[in-house]
């Protein structure tokens, strides 16, 4: 076995275990294994980007094994210099919670023989126990911190020591013996050097997808890592082993039992997630966004009726008449959305809304009527608290719904029905259209379930059709792109910034607040307006500004004396407006940014364009990485 590690030694605190939430690929035919490999982990950068390696089978049914600390550039260097050649192979870049970041730690990892490579999502909670057992039976060169390599060293014991010629059905059996000692979560793949053109892969709670190809089959966490070449997937359930060669797959659960499996034709192509002539994924997706709005409401608008089509909500009107309550629940940008949600279902359709964080509602014991509906709102459809929130609901007997981007996600597998974005991949760390496709669909929800009730023939007419001019707006108002480029420049020395708005926009103060954060690191705080006077106003001073979100609404005179007062004590002002707004600002703000004008409730969709474009342009201008911040991942599955 050669293994070539990079040189990169973290200086972080060692603990004794970590936690993953990475990307797994894995690839059998007849290539060469290494630059799909290499390809799949670019694309799965998005999700992890501390450390990342390979481990092929050569000709000599030897492990070639790269792995290093840093960015996956890091380890492509590092098989430019030591190339890595064979058919089959597993893969791995991490993103660690816990645990210091280096060479020994990244995956993949290898049994006590060497023979077994193994890389892993997720965390084993009972690693410790499993390690001392291990140590008990002799077994104690462990090489990394990790639970992985508990694992591996796992498989490799029990692999020794079952009997049978069939050596694929023997790497099968062990893995299977050893995940039914696993307390914890994994998705995993598996490849011993000795059993040839053949992986194991595994999930529980981190997500594993197959790729279908000819002669050649491919594994991933993620479906964007191999859909460069193929669209064909089946995606592991829960508990679920899949045995993986060139010209076959045979998926069984952790019991032995044949597993059913469909496969399913993935939506976008690998030209969806290229970046095109744009310098950043974020920047692009900003601007695909009067694309993937339109795409949000594409064949669900109703212009007979004028209401809302959401058949994959499998309920019959009947059913939707009978909601008394909604609860809204997700995380980070995606419960922002749920926020701007509850004013827009309560102002359509009278319903009470409530707006819950994923990780708060799954533990504590919200009283719920018998009618309450409840929605997983999750661009990815992975994030662990999203997902642990909606199993919550849905054993408590709640009818619970997905919004997600990720189709055939975990959320959007588990729930009753739901509503898919089609808003494309998203690969910028930071949400941008994602989230504007969350409130197209949460105000089609509202238009339904408003239609049903109160809401008039005249009143869905009029929604109809600001919805259908919508795109255009949301085209309109991505040409101030240059301006927010300009303000981002006059504002680069800033120490922070604080935002405000009102109503609908009070959610898009705390989502402007989040870009901000994530992507300049910048300090940053979203506030209701009103709140200003409570305790904010203390931190106003010429190095802070203001951005009110102040359209030219039913509260825009409220949002005029929240600005004055700042004004009143020299804190610099951005303001952003609609129709006359500007003229009543003028001397007032700083500056005035105008936005094309929409109907209130639509109006987010628009305000927050501004602020991804302000936060990005901010970034750029301090030289930050736009597509990875620091100690960011795209999608949590981690509690
Ligand atoms: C992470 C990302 C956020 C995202 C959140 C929820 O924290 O960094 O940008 O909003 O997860 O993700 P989801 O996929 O559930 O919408």
């Amino acid at each position: 076995m050669s293994i070539y590690i990079g040189t990169h030694l973290a200086t972080e605190e060692s603990r004794p275990y970590n936690f993953h939430m990475c990307g797994i690929v894995g690839y059998v035919g007849r290539a060469e294994a290494t630059p799909i490999l290499l390809e799949g982990l670019r694309r799965l950068e998005y999700r992890g980007y501390d450390s990342a390696g390979i481990a092929v089978v050569n000709g000599e049914h030897q492990f070639e094994t790269r792995k290093c600390a840093g960015r996956i550039a890091s380890l492509a260097k590092l098989i430019a210099r030591k190339p890595a050649s064979g058919h089959v192979g597993i893969s791995h870049t991490r993103w660690a919670t816990h645990g210091k970041v280096n060479d020994e730690n990244a995956h993949p990892h290898f049994d006590a023989s060497g023979k077994i490579a193994l890389v892993h999502n997720g965390v084993i909670e009972n690693y410790q126990a499993l390690k001392e057992q291990l140590i008990q039976n002799g077994d104690t060169d462990f090489r990394s911190d990790t639970d992985t390599e508990v694992l591996a060293h796992l498989v490799g014991n029990i692999y020794e020591q079952l009997d049978g010629k069939d050596s694929k059905a023997r790497l099968m059996n062990a893995v299977r013996a050893a995940l039914k000692q696993v307390i914890g979560t994994y998705g995993i793949a598996v490849v011993h050097a000795n059993v040839p053109d053949f992986i194991v892969g595994a999930r529980r709670g981190s997500p594993l997808v197959l790729g279908i190809g000819r002669d050649e089959n491919f594994l991933a966490s993620d479906v964007s890592a191999i859909v460069a070449y193929t669209r064909d997937a089946v995606y592991l359930n829960d508990f679920e082993l899949v045995a993986l060669e060139p010209d076959k797959f045979e998926i069984s659960s952790l019991d032995g039992a044949a597993g059913q499996h469909a496969v399913s034709r993935v939506e976008f192509t690998a030209e969806d997630i290229k970046k095109g002539d744009y310098p950043h994924y974020m920047l692009k997706e900003i601007f695909e966004q009067p694309f993937s709005v339109r795409d949000a409401m594409r064949g669900r608008l109703s212009f007979e009726d004028c209401t809302a089509k959401l058949g994959g909500l499998n309920m019959t009107p009947a059913e939707l008449r009978k909601i008394t309550r909604i609860v809204l629940t997700g995380c980070g940008t995606a419960f922002h959305a749920a926020m701007v949600g509850e004013y827009l279902i309560e102002h359509l359709a009278s319903i009470p809304t409530e707006v819950e964080y994923a990780s708060e509602f799954r533990h504590r014991n919200t009283p719920m009527t018998p009618d309450t509906l409840v929605f997983a709102i999750s661009q990815s459809g992975e994030t662990a608290d999203t997902l642990g929130a909606l199993r919550e609901s849905r054993q408590k007997g709640y009818r619970t719904l997905g919004i997600c981007n990720n189709v055939a996600s975990t959320i959007a597998r588990e729930s009753d029905g739901g509503v898919y974005m089609h808003a494309g991949p998203e690969i910028g760390v930071a949400a941008t259209k994602s989230f504007t496709s969350q409130l197209v669909i949460l105000t089609l929800i509202g238009l339904l379930l408003g239609r049903m009730r109160h809401l008039s023939t005249a009143e869905g007419a009029q929604l109809i059709e600001a919805l259908e001019n919508l795109p255009d707006k949301v085209q309109e108002t991505l040409k101030l792109s240059d301006r927010i480029k300009t303000l981002a420049k006059k504002y680069v020395d800033v120490s922070g910034v604080l935002f405000f708005g009102r109503q609908f926009n009070f959610p898009i103060a705390m989502e402007g607040a989040l870009k901000l954060k994530e992507i300049t690191y910048l300090y940053a705080e979203g506030h209701p307006s009103a709140e200003l006077k409570h305790g904010i106003i203390a931190l106003i001073r010429p190095d802070l500004p203001s951005i009110f979100i102040a359209p030219e609404d039913a509260v825009f005179s409220k949002n005029l004396n929240n600005i004055e007062q700042v004004k009143a004590r020299k804190g610099p002002i951005i303001a952003l407006t609609s129709g006359n707004g500007a003229g009543r600002l003028k001397g007032i703000a700083n500056d005035i940014v105008t936005l094309p004008s929409v109907p209130d409730c639509l109006m987010p969709i628009l305000t927050v364009i501004p602020l991804q474009l302000l936060a990005y342009h901010l970034a750029v201008e301090l030289g930050r990485d736009v597509d990875k911040p620091r100690n960011l991942a795209k999608s949590v599955t981690v509690e």
